[in-house]
């Protein structure tokens, strides 16, 4: 799939504000700083759609974006990031559960993991609520240019044995790379496909 267009609809704290839910919806996820919102940029092909930076914390709302006024991508508050003070950090998890399951057009959360960590609890438990709650998921791993190819099979390879152990299956797998342009057309080819078959 190309993306022709992609628009800043709003940003929302509160799922209740979100833009009518009459079309697919895919939305990124994941530890602060893992990149979600540098995917964005990357899937749409304009550095400057979502806000990025260096410290983690940046993205703290709820943020639709237009896609060929066809779908839309939205992009998450991070969470798990120890040096937030405790009440910001639950008041993320409010805006982040609330809207996952409550948000009826959610075909997808793509549930960002950086391809340099072993596995995360945060984000071990974050994948086990969304299972849970029987919400549609995808798994991508990003920063995939700070490792060689033998330390990313192997940190992709421990993610997987690890889901395994409480998966029957394993949810679709995508390697990233913002700064080397990697991965792209495969999630769009994902999002494609999901928008004909639901
Ligand atoms: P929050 O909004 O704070 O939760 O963070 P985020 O997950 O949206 O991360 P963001 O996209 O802002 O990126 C965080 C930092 O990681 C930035 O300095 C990015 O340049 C860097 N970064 C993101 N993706 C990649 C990547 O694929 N490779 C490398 N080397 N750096 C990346
Ligand atoms: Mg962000």
């Amino acid at each position: 799939m190309n993306i022709k267009t992609a628009e800043f609809v709003i940003s929302n704290p509160d799922y209740k504000n979100c833009p009518k839910n009459n079309i697919p919806e895919y939305a990124f996820i994941g530890r602060s700083n893992v990149g979600k919102s540098s995917l964005i940029n990357l899937l749409t092909n304009n550095k400057h759609l979502a806000k990025t930076s260096t410290q983690p914390g940046k993205t703290q709302l709820i943020n639709h974006f237009i896609i060929n006024n066809q779908w839309y991508i939205v992009d998450l508050p991070g969470y798990g990031y120890a040096k937030v003070s405790k009440e910001k950090l639950s008041s993320f998890s409010k805006i982040i559960t609330g809207y996952i399951k409550n948000r009826e057009n959610l075909y997808c959360v793509f549930v960002l993991i950086d391809a340099r960590l072993e596995p995360q609890q945060s984000d071990l438990d974050f994948i086990e609520w969304l299972g849970s709650n029987h919400i549609a998921l995808a798994i991508v791993f990003t920063k995939a240019d700070k490792l060689s190819d033998n330390e990313l099979n192997r940190n992709v390879n421990v993610f997987k044995k690890t889901l395994l152990q409480s998966w029957e299956t394993l949810p679709e797998l995508f390697i990233t790379s913002a700064t080397g342009k990697k991965g792209k057309d495969e999630i769009l080819d994902f999002i494609e496909k999901t928008n004909t078959n639901k």
